[in-house]
């Protein structure tokens, strides 16, 4: 897919709700591009009129869903990082299988990630971290990097402060893909 117009890979924001955290992302980086993935049309428009409003030139949103984008949409080595932040944790057994981070999921990620591409995932929910966890680590095709708060520039969600300002914990991992 070449959405924008050159090779190099970008960053990514799966399920970028409205659009808080890729925004600022964008004009913090103004010589980064960053695509942020949503299903729902009205976010989507939202953060389309918002990234025109605030001028940013290396943003781009696309509906679709998620698993769908990273299995059909790109060649191989294009995302630079890829970030998951606060998604749905589907929390019930019986809805595991609509949880995006699956053993089916693992290759399609390395494949997608550009050699040393990130991928940066925070949640609120302690099984879903667990979950991923777990996966990523079976997998064997990533490596665990240090993530320290503040250790560099990486605003908050949307979802992030609001669940914060409900006193929630939030946890968060970084990997890097393994050659
Ligand atoms: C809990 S919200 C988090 C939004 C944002 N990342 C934040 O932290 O503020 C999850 C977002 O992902 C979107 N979403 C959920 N499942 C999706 C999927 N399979 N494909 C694309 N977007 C999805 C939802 O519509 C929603 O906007």
């Amino acid at each position: 897919m070449d959405i924008f117009g050159s090779p190099e890979p970008f960053e990514v924001d799966l399920g970028c709700g409205d659009g808080g955290f890729l925004l600022q992302m964008a004009a913090h980086f103004p010589e980064r591009r960053f695509l942020g993935i949503e299903r729902l049309l009205g976010r989507v428009r939202g953060v389309c009129t918002q990234a025109e409003k605030e001028e940013l030139q290396n943003v781009r949103v696309l509906r679709i869903e998620s698993s769908y984008f990273l299995e059909w949409f790109l060649e191989p080595g294009s995302i630079s990082r890829l970030h998951y932040l606060c998604p749905d944790p589907w929390p019930k057994t019986r809805h595991h299988k609509n949880r995006l981070i699956q053993d089916s999921l693992m290759p399609v990620l390395h494949t997608a990630l550009a050699n040393e591409g990130e991928f940066l995932f925070k949640t609120d929910h302690e099984e879903y971290y667990e979950w991923v966890l777990d996966h990523i680590e079976r997998s064997g095709l990533f490596s665990r990097l240090s993530w320290e708060e503040d250790a560099f520039f990486y605003p908050k969600t949307d979802f992030q402060l609001h669940w914060e300002g409900m006193g929630k914990t939030i946890y968060r991992a970084r990997f890097v893909k393994k050659m």
